[in-house]
């Protein structure tokens, strides 16, 4: 039976116990996660709360239980082509580039980046990081490996932006998907080449922090599918450190159901769901 109290006693307990705090976490999607945890748990919320009085480790299994992983290669083609045709040209004559993919999930957004910097000529000069919370997923990303059947439409999607010219759509490549990644259909596995995998620098960060993970400044972060799962005081300390973190006229790209809200907003210059730092 649903309680309205069972969130705020698992927040609290979580924030007694942890070093995590999820109180500025939007309290809708929280919930329904909560009670989906218990239910894979087959645990009552009392039997949650003891648990994590008594074995603070729990706590992290449930907190990588509790985010949402959902992600893809190239998710939402139109921003990769906003970011081939507008964004990336420009950095053509620098000399470097920092990006820093936050909430990176399994890595997929991670390998769409370097698949469409090595095509625009970018790959030798950038430095990636990429952070997430959630030290299992973090680790899956490193690994570049996903199923190759549920995930058909990263190709249709690798198609759409690595083998489409968004200057001249009638010009159609036809870069293999082989090139990054091999497929095993036998093992139902779709797996990302080892330079790729071994190029960025990943590491475990909670955004709730407020820290920069890196020690560097960005010419572009990604913070895609991350910030609609928190609340708006939260976003807004978020994009403070993003801004203060990025080079001016620096890129932050959301995700497309995501906008900067409130008095940020006048701090960046809006394109699409691509940002440019205002100075
Ligand atoms: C839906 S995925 C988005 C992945 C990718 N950016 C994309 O758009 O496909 C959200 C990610 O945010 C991470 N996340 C949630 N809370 C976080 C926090 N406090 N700090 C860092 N990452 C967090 C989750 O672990 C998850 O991997």
């Amino acid at each position: 039976m649903e309680n309205s109290d069972d969130l705020f006693r698992f927040v609290a307990a979580l924030r007694a116990y942890t070093s995590y705090d999820l109180s500025d976490y939007s309290d809708r999607s929280l919930r329904r996660r909560l009670y989906k945890v218990l239910d894979d748990e087959k645990i009552t919320i009392e039997e949650l709360l003891q648990r994590l009085a008594q074995e603070p480790a729990y706590g992290e299994r449930i907190v990588e239980a509790i985010t949402v992983n959902t992600s893809e290669l190239f998710r939402d083609p139109s921003v990769w082509l906003l970011l081939r045709s507008r964004i990336y040209p420009k950095y053509k004559t620098q000399a470097y580039l920092n990006i820093w993919h936050a909430g990176c999930s399994m890595g997929q957004e991670v390998y769409s980046n370097l698949m469409l910097l090595n095509e625009l000529g970018l790959y030798d000069k950038a430095r990636v990081y990429a952070s997430d919370i959630n030290a299992k997923i973090l680790a899956a990303a490193q690994r570049g490996e996903y199923r190759y059947r549920f995930n058909l439409s990263y190709l249709d999607n690798f198609d759409l932006v690595i083998n489409t010219n968004p200057l001249n759509y009638e010009e159609k490549l036809a870069i293999p998907y082989s090139k990054y990644l091999k497929i095993d259909e036998a093992k139902d596995l779709i797996k990302i080449h080892d330079d790729l995998r071994q190029k960025p620098i990943f590491r475990r960060n909670d955004l709730v922090k407020g820290v920069n993970p890196f020690f560097v400044r960005y010419d572009i972060i990604f913070c895609r599918n991350v910030l609609i799962y928190f609340n708006a005081a939260l976003q807004n300390r978020l994009f403070e450190v993003f801004y203060r973190n990025l080079y001016p006229g620096g890129i932050l790209v959301l995700g497309v159901h995501e906008s900067i809200i409130g008095s940020w907003a006048n701090k960046f210059e809006r394109l699409s769901h691509v940002y440019v730092r205002k100075d």
